[in-house]
């Protein structure tokens, strides 16, 4: 039996007939309102109004003339109590009074957390502390639960991911904890390449690594499917980068790989054209440079017109017109050897880019650590 079963039998009927009985049951009430003010202060409001209903159902449950707590209280165990016990109800049941006066209910409203958006809440049953329905108000709006949103960082992902995903390529993934053969040598950059040191990283071991690129997945995903094949690899990458704006130690990347019979830089070309146009919008232009990568011959660093300014020049392109989006090249024919393919049958493209970074492009933010803080009033904005 609840407590709010007990409030609607006499002592008698409860076979409450000493002190310390009676004790108890205030007791129990006191820790009933202990709760359901507990409750009510952990739970967020979307709005003022709502604060103020919430605390005012409380106030009222307890406090109401008419069928509050109090009330029944004094209806049932005071009034018809014996004698001998009246004056031991009569003393708890003024100290109840009190007390319950001192939790300030209605000022409770101004403690309320406030949520924000009403899309993002799911309604939650109200109970009471002891876990019993009581009458409720069923002209009062639910409440609510903030839910969280998708990452701003993972919305890209899925975003580039279902581009490539309609141009018929698949999903590949592999380690984040990678051996130093796949990361580095199988991808032509051997223990003395200088360019080793561009991608410099937590090493675990002497031969283990946390992956600096998606890269080396190029290999894993040739050594188990062949040729041909159509691929793209997102996932953590990990650098030895102090953090700044642009930096993190930790981010992500999408790779892209294409190998099959008769593949030439005009594939590599059309299909990120096609992908920037996607992405950024029709308008966009795509601009090839010449770069350098171990893994890719010849190699390429891709750029967009801005799709802010047109390629005028404005704060997202820093007045350029143009906005660096990638790394991408020919596969090296030594890496099609690592991953086991004939260079003299199949040819390929690849890519690499930052998914961060993008999504800093898309949203004009201007510090890549906003992202990974963790702070909800910035996290909230996507
Ligand atoms: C590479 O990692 C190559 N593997 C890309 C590639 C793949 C080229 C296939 C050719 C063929 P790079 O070191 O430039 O290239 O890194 C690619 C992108 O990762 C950068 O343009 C940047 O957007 C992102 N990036 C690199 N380091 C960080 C970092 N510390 N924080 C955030 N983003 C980073």
């Amino acid at each position: 039996m609840t407590i709010y079963d007990k409030i609607e039998r006499t002592l008698q009927q409860l076979g409450v007939s000493d002190a310390r009985g009676v004790e108890s049951l205030f007791a129990e009430l006191q820790k009933t309102a202990e709760q359901e003010r507990a409750e009510l202060v952990s739970r967020s409001a979307p709005d003022q109004p709502q604060r103020d209903r919430l605390c005012k159902a409380l106030r009222d449950r307890w406090l109401a003339r008419k069928g509050g707590v109090l009330s029944r209280v004094d209806e049932n165990w005071l009034k018809p109590a014996g004698k001998e016990l009246k004056p031991v109800v009569g003393r708890h049941f003024n100290d109840l009074r009190r007390w319950t006066a001192s939790l300030e209910f209605e000022k409770l409203a101004e403690a309320l957390p406030l949520q924000e958006g009403p899309a993002k809440q799911v309604e939650l049953p109200l109970t009471t502390g002891a876990g019993r329905a009581v009458p409720r108000d069923l002209t009062l709006p639910g409440l609510r639960r903030p839910l969280g949103s998708v990452h701003p960082v993972t919305r890209m992902q899925r975003e580039i991911e279902d581009i490539f995903l309609r141009l018929g390529f698949w999903i590949e993934s592999g380690p984040e904890i990678e051996s130093t053969y796949y990361n580095f040598d199988a991808l032509n950059i051997p223990e003395s390449h200088p360019s080793r040191d561009d991608w410099d990283t937590f090493y675990i071991d002497a031969k283990t690594v946390l992956r600096t690129h998606t890269s080396p997945v190029q290999i894993r995903a040739m050594e188990k499917y062949g040729a041909p094949l159509h691929i793209i690899i997102p996932g953590k990458c990990y650098r030895h980068d102090n953090p700044d704006a642009t930096h993190y130690p930790m981010f992500h990347q999408v790779e892209g790989l294409a190998i099959d019979k008769d593949i030439t830089f005009a594939d590599l070309k059309g299909t990120l054209d096609f992908f920037a146009k996607m992405l950024f919008g029709e308008k966009v232009r795509t601009r090839f440079q010449p770069s350098f990568f171990p893994f890719t011959e010849p190699s390429g660093e891709v750029a967009v017109s801005c799709f802010v300014c047109d390629g005028q020049g404005c704060r997202v392109c820093k007045e350029s017109g143009w906005i660096e989006l990638m790394g991408c090249g020919m596969v090296h024919p030594q890496v099609l050897r690592y991953g086991g393919i004939d260079p003299d049958k199949y040819s390929g493209w690849a890519f690499g880019l930052g998914v961060d970074r993008f999504a800093m492009v898309k949203h004009d933010i201007n510090d890549i650590q906003l992202f990974f803080q963790g702070d909800v009033r910035f996290l909230e904005q996507f």
